[in-house]
């Protein structure tokens, strides 16, 4: 039988959802039998066996519903296999270093400890001026970080290539 696997995200202007769609469609492309949602529209976890967690990041922060579903599944999800992804950092270069060295939000720390998952990226983000609202684009000017779509497709693909080939 197909292996099932869910990827599940969270995303305010869609930059994050593109990048879940992509690594669905990469493991699709893999024969696993792959269900891309967003996070707070995942009813029930227990028939997959395997998951990806990604979430924009918003001031150093997840959006609730990613951390809301890595809280609410943290049992189940440290019995199975787990990549967990951030979508953020604006800019060319190493988007660990554009995000001043953070690779996962600290808030949600420990349960990454207990989860243990299989790899925890970063992707670069998009900024999109015609998306953000008024606040929200004063402040990314006030802490410098370009405007723009940085995603970096092939370092996605190449990722959730590794996932398939872990899975298969
Ligand atoms: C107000 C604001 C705050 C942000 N804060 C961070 C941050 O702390 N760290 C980061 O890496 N990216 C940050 N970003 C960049 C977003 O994470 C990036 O635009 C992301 O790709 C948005 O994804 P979405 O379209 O799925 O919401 C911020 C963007 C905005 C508009």
């Amino acid at each position: 039988m197909e292996k099932q696997v869910l990827v599940a995200y969270a995303s305010k202007y869609g930059a994050t959802a593109e990048i879940a769609e992509r690594i669905g469609e990469v493991l699709r492309e893999a024969s696993l039998a792959t269900d891309v949602l967003p996070a707070d529209r995942v009813g029930d976890v227990t028939p997959y066996e395997a998951v990806v967690l990604g979430s924009a990041v918003y001031i150093g922060r997840w959006q609730k519903q990613a951390a809301n579903f890595l809280k609410a599944n943290e049992e189940y999800l440290a019995e199975r296999p787990v990549w967990l992804f951030s979508s953020g950092p604006t800019g060319e270069g190493d988007p660990v270093e554009l995000a001043q060295g953070s690779h996962f939000p600290k808030a949600l720390q420990s349960i990454a400890d207990h989860i243990q998952p299989r790899d925890i990226a970063v992707f670069h983000g998009d900024v999109n001026p015609e998306k953000v609202n008024f606040f929200e684009k004063w402040m990314i000017k006030n802490v410098k970080a370009p405007l723009g779509d940085f995603r970096d497709w092939e370092a996605i693909s190449a990722w959730a290539t590794a996932i398939a080939d872990a899975l298969v």
